[in-house]
């Protein structure tokens, strides 16, 4: 394994990559769950840590579904005019392209490898590299949902003349696709996430601190089925001390590396 990466001339690291890959290439159906850190080397911060949004920016306001229950045309209109006025955050989401780390996960569903990538990020940058067995759990920015039938829409296709705009298929009120804090999450995407961590004989962790709920769960319920964990995080998580393998590189390098290790007959 050629070490393109500082990270990659680490012997701890090309060992747990080494461990990593003899456990996928064993595998029948590998999951992994993909938070912020995945999406850090495409410019986007992450949210908790330093330098990230929460540090940055401030916590984010916890009654956004409150508000979108109670007066859903007040709540586009904010909305509305937050997008119009842009942000640092939406700004970098908008400016991001996929990594080496989104390309090498779309790789490894290609390669029969990985069978579902379960995502808190709502940056829609799996889409853009390949992935097509992909769970939005906290939704997607550039989609809205309605919140009866749960049909979702790309938001460029959605007349915002008229507010709130309604659902053609049952009339039902759209709101963005992205779950607030307090929203439920929708149920099909919460029915995939559990029917994927019963079904994993492996589990991945890809840049998340793992500690916001349910997401956090799947790991856990997947290991106590017997599915060995594999964490990829350049720092400690809340998962680290349950993790069989731990890669403590950039998912950029240490993913391309195993895409690397399991080409090799
Ligand atoms: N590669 C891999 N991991 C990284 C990288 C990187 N290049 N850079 C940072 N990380 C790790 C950090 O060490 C941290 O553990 O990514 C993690 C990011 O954690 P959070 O900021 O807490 O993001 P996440 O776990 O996705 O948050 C979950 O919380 O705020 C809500 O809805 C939001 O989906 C989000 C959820």
């Amino acid at each position: 394994m050629t070490a393109t990466h500082p990270a990659l001339a680490d012997p701890a690291v090309e060992h747990a990559l080494r461990q990593a890959a003899a456990l996928m290439r064993r595998s029948l159906h590998a999951v992994a769950l993909v938070g912020a850190g995945l999406s850090a080397e495409s410019g986007i911060p992450t949210y908790r840590g330093a330098g990230g949004v929460y540090e940055r920016f401030g916590e984010p306001t916890i009654d956004g579904w409150e508000l979108f229950t109670h007066d859903p045309a007040e709540w586009w209109r904010q909305a509305i005019a937050h997008e119009t006025a842009g942000s640092p955050f939406s700004e970098a989401i908008e400016r991001a392209a996929p990594n080496a780390g989104h390309y090498a996960m779309a790789d490894l569903e290609q390669m029969g490898r990985l069978a579902h990538v379960i995502t808190q990020n709502i940056d829609n940058l799996h889409a853009v590299a390949g992935s097509r067995r992909v769970t939005e759990i906290h939704g997607n920015r550039y989609k809205v949902r309605c919140i009866e039938c749960g049909a979702r829409e790309r938001l460029e296709t959605v007349n915002l003349d008229r507010l709130p705009p309604s659902c053609p298929v049952c009339g039902g009120l759209y709101k963005n696709d992205v779950v607030m804090f307090g929203e439920p999450i929708p149920r099909d995407a919460l029915e995939e996430c559990y029917r994927q961590a019963l079904a994993a004989d492996l589990f991945l962790t890809v840049g998340t601190s793992a500690v916001v709920y349910p997401a956090a769960d799947f790991p856990v319920l997947a290991k106590r089925r017997g599915a060995p964990l594999i964490e990829i995080n350049p720092e400690e998580t809340a998962l680290t001390e349950i993790s069989d393998v731990v890669i403590r590189a950039p998912a950029g390098v240490a993913l391309p590396a195993l895409v690397d290790l399991l080409l090799v007959p």
